[in-house]
């Protein structure tokens, strides 16, 4: 038996943020990160807040990829503070900081159940509709997604005003994110066809949408569009989870600090072969695993659909590196400059079993062990 369902209740469009002025919660903790606060963004939230009368104060110490000892800080201000409702403005960081204090502060005795209203300002996560809080262990040197139902915000305002002034270079990973989602959601053995459906609108988005977004950051209809696709990936991927390219990726941003999205992308040429048993090198066959028709039918929705099975999966990994080109992300690790060959290298065991270990790899559609790991992280150090 399965079951979809959206607990979130989702605002959006023109001037969702106003929903901030009816929210039936007296008094609130906006949670946040130093940027939103120092660019004067928060003015969009508190001026509403003001004219509502509410009574709030704001955390504003997340850092990105959020390590469990800040996470243990907001715990501490939430149970001082004692908010009816949190108020979550961010990027990814941001939303998973505010997810994971609620669940803690909430097992630790805060007095009232609190609401969690999340706010993205990147497009990108879907955080804002997952039951998914994504903390860091930096002396482990782990990343690790927590996954449970009582993470979900009650209520999620997507206004794309807040993402006109993501710089290029983050609208990039964070676009490349929200397709990454909606793939590895759709190609997932857990896919059925709510999922399924969420996933295609998402692609489509992106593929009209993102380059846009990412070479005019002021084009609005470019930015309303990817709001809501990162949305709707969240909701694929709430419902179907997600597969080995964000376990691999959750490793990557770990140990050496790339993005989170940019290290989705990187690694999307190499998971597609490797799940459709496609390479450059192939020859075609009678029959094809479940998720090559899926790839192909991703490929058919960006428009490449080609000859044959095998040149729609290479045009599909090629629309990939074509998209990583376009908008200046590396294509391996050896140009992101993080690290030595010889510190990845040492790394590649360890994360190799963190990768298998994530609570993202049991729904990927082919089966991987700790070698097919191994080769992957290898041949991502250097594409030429
Ligand atoms: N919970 C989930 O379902 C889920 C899913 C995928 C990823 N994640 C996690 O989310 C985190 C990544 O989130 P992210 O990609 O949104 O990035 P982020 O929240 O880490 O932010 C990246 C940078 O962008 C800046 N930024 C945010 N909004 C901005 C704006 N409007 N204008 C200018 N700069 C802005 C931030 O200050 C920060 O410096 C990672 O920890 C990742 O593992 C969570
Ligand atoms: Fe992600």
């Amino acid at each position: 038996m399965n079951s979809f369902d959206i607990k979130t209740k989702i605002y959006f469009g023109d001037n969702a943020l106003d929903r901030l002025t009816d929210i039936p919660y007296q008094k609130i903790m906006i949670i946040t990160d130093p940027f939103v606060v120092q660019s004067g963004m928060i003015e969009l939230v508190t001026r509403r807040l003001d004219k509502s009368g509410k009574e709030y104060s704001i955390y504003k110490d997340v850092v990105p990829d959020p390590p469990i000892e800040k996470v243990v800080l907001g715990v501490k201000a939430l149970l001082e503070y004692q908010p009816e409702a949190i108020v979550a403005v961010g990027g990814g960081s941001a939303i998973d900081s505010a997810k994971g204090m609620r669940e803690f502060a909430t097992k630790l005795g805060a007095k009232e159940e609190m609401a969690l209203i999340a706010i993205p300002t990147t497009s990108g996560t879907g955080s804002e509709v997952t039951s998914f809080s994504v903390i860091s262990d930096p002396v482990e040197q782990i990343k690790y997604p927590l996954v449970s139902e009582s993470l979900l915000p009650t209520e999620a305002i997507l206004d794309a005003e807040l993402t006109r002034s993501v710089p290029p270079a983050i609208t990039a990973d964070t676009g490349m994110d929200v397709f990454t989602h909606a793939l590895e959601a759709y190609v997932s053995t857990e896919n059925q066809e709510f999922a399924a459906a969420l996933s295609e609108k998402a692609i489509e988005i992106c593929g009209s949408f993102l380059l846009r977004a990412y070479l005019d950051g002021s084009d609005t209809h470019a930015r309303k569009k990817m709001h809501i696709a990162s949305c709707l990936a969240g909701l694929a991927f709430n419902s179907a989870s997600l597969g080995i390219n964000h376990s691999m990726a959750h490793q990557l941003g770990a140990r050496f600090h790339i993005p989170h999205g940019r290290a989705n992308a990187m690694l999307l040429p190499f998971i597609i072969q490797y799940n459709s048993y496609i390479s450059k090198h192939s020859r075609s066959q009678k029959e094809y695993p479940k998720q090559v028709k899926k790839y192909v039918t991703i490929a058919r929705i960006l428009g490449l659909q080609n000859f044959n099975t095998i040149t729609t999966i290479r045009a599909l990994v090629a629309w990939v590196q074509f998209m990583l080109r376009e908008m200046d992300i590396p294509l391996c690790i050896a140009q992101t400059g993080k690290c030595t060959k010889e510190e990845y290298f040492a790394a590649i065991p360890a994360m190799a079993d963190a990768a298998l270990a994530d609570a993202c790899t049991p729904t990927n559609p082919r089966v991987p062990t700790k070698d097919d790991i191994m080769d992957i992280y290898e041949r991502l150090w250097d594409v030429n």
